[in-house]
């Protein structure tokens, strides 16, 4: 099974992805867990690069360096692990490249284009805030240095973006869940979507 969790910086994914393998391993699941960017790739060095050094670069080139590093994610992680039988639960996807990219300013068709022939998860979660004041707040508790896209008015375009991922991708499946939920709560909501 190919379960993605999805959405804004500071939503919480990373958490209730972690507590989601934890269940389902208790209950004898092989699972991978795993995330994009990857830091596995010299792609995702450059990108990590860009995101952390401000330096500029034009988001199409951004957009296609993601789709290279989804790429060898795909080929060499996560489809190995479904042809074992295994469950793959995958911090963010080829949805953080439509949401992302497209709010900065590259074509929505590019982008889905871009990604097409990547496999279509089984169910993808996407945690949504009430607002984006929930994200700069928990950015700003975690005391990291601050990353391109960790803005207020860039977070609020993008929860837009994310709430509308099922006009653009009829056939795919989304659970939105809230961000402001205790993970325990987000993981029972979650349970019924599994079997
Ligand atoms: P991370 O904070 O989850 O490691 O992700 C780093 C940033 O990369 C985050 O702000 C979202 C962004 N991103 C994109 O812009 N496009 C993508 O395709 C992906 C996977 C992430």
């Amino acid at each position: 099974m190919f379960i993605v969790i999805d959405g804004p910086d500071g939503s919480g994914k990373s958490t209730l992805s972690e507590a989601l393998a934890g269940q389902l391993r208790a209950q004898g699941h092989s699972v991978l867990h795993t995330f994009e960017p990857t830091d596995t790739t010299e792609t995702s060095r450059e990108i990590r690069r860009y995101l952390h050094c401000g330096d500029s670069v034009d988001p199409r080139v951004l957009c296609d360096l993601f789709t290279k590093d989804r790429a060898e994610h795909v080929s060499s992680v996560i489809l190995p692990h479904l042809a074992q039988g295994g469950v793959v639960i995958c911090d963010r996807y080829k949805y953080s490249a439509f949401v992302y990219q497209s709010s900065q300013g590259v074509d929505r068709d590019y982008v889905i284009r871009s990604n097409a022939a990547f496999p279509v998860p089984d169910v993808t979660f996407v945690l949504l805030p009430s607002s984006a004041d929930v994200l700069m707040r928990r950015i700003a508790r975690r005391g990291k240095a601050e990353e391109a896209f960790e803005r207020s008015g860039f977070l609020t375009r993008a929860i837009e973006v994310y709430r509308h991922l099922p006009d653009y991708f009829p056939n795919e499946k989304f659970v939105f869940l809230d961000a402001d939920l205790p993970t325990e709560q987000n993981l029972s909501l979650i349970e019924p979507h599994l079997s």
